[in-house]
């Protein structure tokens, strides 16, 4: 009924003859899930039906991560087995969307001419006009990034589940040397408190219990209305919500209000993602990381001093450009030292365009395959330790 009402009050939006079916398959982090979310949301308001079977589509849209090399092998292999499937449904819609659609768009124009549709992240308001004029254009080509978009007056068409995942800005301006992302997000904005509020509101009434503020740099949000802190305050504050979670902040725009905050509401996750990147100031530094060994280091005390059983986890990227052994080393003993309750960990992946691509020092796929397995097997260590410390302090609880 909602559906109709809306497509007699929009008339850009078409009635549809048959029903039809859109499948999305998302790659990489949660702000694409979020995305892919969005997107389904403007194909339910064209009469397109989410479909699990990708056969059976008359959309398929990949939306792509290009944060490191696999993940854009990953997207390649996938449209090359598409090809069959365009070929044999010549009606099917192709689209790719995200960050690789940003970034490749020639080499996937010119490698995959079968691709109807690649659109970046900014873009995705396009898609209802794309499928009304579908007939009349071959390739639909949009990756210009904006300034303002924030996709604010939007609601994701969410899967069924217990977590609703709420985008509160967008774009980053870190420019980590290694980092992508600046690149194929653009700049950083944020949405008004007002209307993401207004978003999780909604989301409790239709019974998500678990909310997750998502931004590329979520504590870098900023607005005339409140920054992070005042955010999580009043997110905290709205009926209904049992867990509130955030990710992933970076460890400069951290401060004592945050953990205070934190700490004030049962609500609020003891959950901080605190990505370290490496444990060597030297490489910090080429990294553009802002900040020290010692800065974390008093950051991790200042989180545990406020909220002792913070669960605290991290990114790290072993063989940056010019990373030695005993920069290495320096990394295990930043572990060692912050005992990190899980780690995701990865092997630098050179990035085109990025500043770190031009370093001249980079480390052979040999001796990052060595460190990778180092520092996961010590991280699994303390792993168990952190698990099995929790395991004994819940048995004192019950007991
Ligand atoms: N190579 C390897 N890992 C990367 N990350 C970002 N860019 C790269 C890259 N070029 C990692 C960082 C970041 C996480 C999301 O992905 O650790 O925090
Ligand atoms: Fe990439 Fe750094 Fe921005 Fe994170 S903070 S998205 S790693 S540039």
């Amino acid at each position: 009924m909602l559906e109709n009402l809306e497509i007699a009050q929009n008339p850009t939006l078409k009635v549809p003859t048959a029903e039809k079916y859109y499948y999305i398959e998302t790659y990489g982090c949660q702000m694409n899930v979020y995305d892919s979310e969005l997107i389904g949301s403007l194909l339910n308001k064209c009469g397109y039906h989410p479909t699990d079977d990708i056969k059976s589509a008359d959309a398929i849209f990949l939306n792509t991560c290009a944060i490191r090399e696999k993940a854009e092998e990953t997207v390649h292999n996938k449209l090359d087995n598409l090809q069959s499937l365009k070929n044999i449904k010549p009606g099917l819609l192709l689209g790719v969307v995200g960050c690789m659609a940003q970034n490749l768009k020639d080499d996937l124009l010119e490698s995959k001419p079968y691709i109807d549709v690649i659109l970046g992240p900014d873009s995705y308001r396009k898609i209802p006009e794309i499928i009304n004029n579908r007939n009349s254009m071959e390739h639909y080509v949009d990756t210009k990034l904006s300034k303002f978009e924030v996709y604010d007056d939007m609601f994701p068409s969410r899967r069924e589940g217990i977590n609703a995942w709420v985008s509160i800005m967008r774009g980053c301006d870190k420019f980590c040397t290694f980092c992508i992302v600046p690149f194929t997000r653009g700049r950083e904005r944020s949405r008004s408190i007002d209307s993401i509020k207004g978003e999780v509101i909604k989301a409790v009434e239709q019974g998500f219990v678990e909310i997750t503020l998502l931004g590329q740099n979520v504590n870098s949000y900023r607005t005339s209305g409140g920054n992070f802190s005042d955010l999580l305050e009043q997110v905290a504050q709205i009926k209904g919500i049992k867990r509130i979670r955030y990710t992933s902040p970076h460890p400069q725009d951290i401060d004592e209000r945050l953990i205070r905050v934190m700490n004030k509401y049962p609500n609020i996750c003891n959950h901080i993602h605190l990505p370290l990147q490496s444990g060597s100031d030297r490489i910090l530094n080429r990294m553009n990381r802002t900040y020290t060994k010692k800065k974390f280091l008093d950051l991790v005390h200042m989180i545990r001093d406020i909220i002792p059983d913070c669960v605290l986890s991290t990114d790290i990227i072993v063989g940056f450009p010019g990373e030695s052994d005993s920069e290495f080393n320096e990394t295990l003993e930043v572990f060692k030292k912050v005992s990190f309750n899980f780690a995701f960990m990865f092997k630098y992946s050179s990035r085109p365009g990025t500043k770190a691509s031009e370093y001249s020092d980079h480390i052979s796929e040999g001796v990052k395959q060595k460190r990778l397995e180092t520092l996961i097997k010590l991280q699994r260590d303390i792993t168990l330790l952190e698990n099995q410390k929790k395991y004994r302090k819940n048995c004192r609880c019950i007991g």
